[in-house]
């Protein structure tokens, strides 16, 4: 989703907690968030800390269900907290701020099915006062840079899923965020085109200056995408660990992964989230899915 005119709203108010991360351009500060109220409360989210710096690429991972979409809606302010806050600039987030553009998994929801390819990339151009050149400008440059040149003018259901896909990242583009948010983005598609979105979405990065905060509950994607992958888990969850890759800023499909270094960083991250699951029993996950209180041993 981006952000439509009426919902780029921030609050200036002076932020009220301390920052730890004074040049983040995202940054999450004991940020909790909890489902439902009174007996059906479920604490989701508890004290997670985290900062995205000016273009840096940051994955987040963790167990399925453990909270990674939940966390990237409160941090796109599409979620309110219910403790701590989210800062965009230094600036509380309380909705969608401006420079900032989501690409969601499922891009047959996300995309309109009756606009075309270039009309459903223009879309989060209108009203925000750029001329009519200026978007047609900034549309033709993302559907060349994603590469769909020649198809401006289908319909989403005349293109593969992959290509759909380039769809919805060619709107965020467009719109020239500083800061693109991405939640699972390439789980809908095979093998083959997931690598090609990945490797697009390294380039995009560099072409467009911009800072990457991706989902993935995918490691080696994680590993191979990121500056610095974050792991979060238990439950409620938290930030359990935080890697920096340390691969470089160029990357193979082939070369990187063969890397020693991609193998320790992919070891480690796997064997935290191996023990964090080991250590949440059963139970433990029912109650929080009931709604009940999770015991004190889980909540770290
Ligand atoms: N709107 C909601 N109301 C109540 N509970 C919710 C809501 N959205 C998510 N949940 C619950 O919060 C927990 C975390 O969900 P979330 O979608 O954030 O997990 P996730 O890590 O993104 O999972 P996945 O990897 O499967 O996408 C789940 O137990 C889910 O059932
Ligand atoms: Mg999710």
């Amino acid at each position: 989703m981006i952000p439509g005119p009426s919902d780029l709203s921030e609050e200036t108010d002076m932020p009220s907690i301390e920052s730890t991360a004074p040049d983040a351009i995202l940054e999450a500060i004991s940020l909790t968030k909890a489902y439902g109220s009174g007996d059906r409360e479920r604490t989701i989210l508890a004290d997670v800390n985290f900062a995205l710096a000016e273009q840096e690429f940051v994955c987040v991972v963790g167990h399925s269900g453990t909270g990674k979409t939940t966390l990237l809606r409160c941090l796109t302010g599409l979620l309110s907290p219910t403790g701590g806050e989210v800062r965009f600039r230094g600036q509380r987030v309380s909705s969608p701020p401006e420079g900032l553009a989501i690409v969601f998994q499922d891009y047959s929801r996300s995309l309109l099915p009756w606009l075309t390819v270039e009309r459903n990339i223009g879309l989060p151009l209108e009203g925000k006062g750029i001329s009519r050149a200026g978007q047609a400008e900034r549309i033709a440059h993302a559907v060349a840079a994603v590469g769909l040149a020649g198809h401006e003018r289908k319909l989403p259901h005349e293109l593969s899923g992959g290509m759909q896909q380039r769809v919805a990242i060619a709107r965020a583009l467009a719109y020239q965020p500083s800061v693109l948010v991405m939640d699972e983005p390439f789980a809908s598609v095979d093998a083959q085109t997931r690598a090609e979105l990945e490797d697009l979405t390294l380039q995009l990065r560099e072409e467009y200056r911009t800072s990457v905060l991706l989902v993935t509950h995918d490691v080696d994607e994680a590993v191979y995408l990121s500056d610095r992958v974050v792991v979060i888990g238990g439950a409620p969850a938290s930030v359990v660990r935080v890697e920096e890759t340390e691969l470089g800023r160029r990357r193979d499909q082939i070369e990187t992964k063969m890397l020693p270094r991609f193998a320790e960083v992919r070891a480690e991250i796997l064997r935290e989230i191996r023990e964090r699951s080991n250590r949440t029993t059963p139970t433990e996950l029912l109650q929080v899915a009931l709604g009940d209180q999770p015991i004190e041993r889980s909540a770290r």
